[in-house]
């Protein structure tokens, strides 16, 4: 049973959740100016004197529409993708068990099915999406004991996310557009966060590991259960991804199945728990 935790990335959306849950248990928490996930020097150093059982890496760069300004691909592919590979190496070297969260976008997103953990349907469209998937391949070529997460349309406390951006802007706007031709399943941090800590002290198999909600949604749908279960009367129109132009492109259909560990619940369920504590 792992009993020490290297927590990185401690203050990001996931990363306060693991945070959060993991205090009473033997962690060293960290966040981006305690340690560079892109410097080897600093990996090296903290891995090796922390000694970690477990690291888990919740440090990404996860601005999916920035990251297709070349001055900002660098910046992004060095945090995903030369990230974890430093963090399997160090990992590796002092035989500890590497946790690395990947996204439901390294997926084409055209399965209208979903894709199960050992799919490879890949077809990454945006410069996020591509680092994603190099840094999934960047762990499995450098470590043994790792467990790669996907997780999708992350929502929770501790950061922006889709929930709170939608109830700014109702207060802000009298009319929202929200596109209704992208499916996925919406997922609790809370949630994530429990089922991976399940499967750690379960001592799973090491591999891929789909830990999303029940529950395949479009945004425009999402949308609407948010403002219902926040009472807020908001007139919302669905909108086509054609007609919300981005810089990145988003995959159709990403909803991640979970073949392979205890169904963890519905979105929607989780929203109305997470509204709840924002309230
Ligand atoms: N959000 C989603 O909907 C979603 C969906 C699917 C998968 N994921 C994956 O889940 C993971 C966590 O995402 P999140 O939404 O929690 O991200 P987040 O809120 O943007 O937090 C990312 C964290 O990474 C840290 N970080 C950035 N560069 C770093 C570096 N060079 N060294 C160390 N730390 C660094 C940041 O620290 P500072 O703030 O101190 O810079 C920040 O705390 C990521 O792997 C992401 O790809 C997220």
């Amino acid at each position: 049973m792992p009993h020490k935790f290297l927590l990185i990335g401690k203050s990001g959306l996931l990363g306060s959740s693991f945070a959060k849950a993991l205090n009473h248990k033997e962690l060293v928490a960290l966040d981006s100016s305690q340690l560079d996930i892109t410097n080897w020097e600093n990996v090296v150093r903290v891995v090796h004197e922390v000694k970690p059982d477990v690291i888990i890496n919740c440090a990404g760069y996860n601005q999916v529409d920035a990251a297709e300004a070349v001055l900002e691909l660098g910046k992004c592919n060095a945090v995903n993708v030369l990230g974890p590979e430093n963090l399997a190496k160090a990992a590796q070297a002092n035989d500890a068990i590497l946790v690395q969260f990947s996204s439901d976008y390294v997926f084409d997103g055209r399965n209208v099915e979903g894709y199960n953990e050992e799919s490879t349907q890949f077809g990454p469209e945006s410069n996020y999406a591509k680092s994603k998937l190099a840094g999934e391949k960047a762990v499995i070529a450098n470590a043994n004991k790792f467990y790669i997460i996907r997780l999708s349309w992350l929502f929770g406390l501790g950061g922006q996310n889709f929930v709170t951006t939608m109830l700014k802007i109702v207060d802000e706007k009298a009319n929202l557009t929200v596109v209704d031709d992208q499916f996925g399943k919406p997922t609790f941090t809370v949630d994530a966060v429990a089922a991976t800590l399940g499967l750690i002290a379960d001592g799973a198999e090491f591999g891929n590991y789909h830990l999303v909600n029940e529950g395949v949604t479009s945004w425009y749908d999402f949308a609407k259960k948010i403002f219902a279960l926040s009472a807020k009367n908001a007139s919302v129109s669905a909108v086509s991804s054609d007609k919300f132009q981005r810089p990145a492109k988003r995959p159709t259909n990403s909803a991640l199945l979970n073949t392979k560990r205890p169904t963890l619940r519905h979105w929607e369920s989780a929203l109305a728990e997470y509204l709840n504590s924002l309230s």
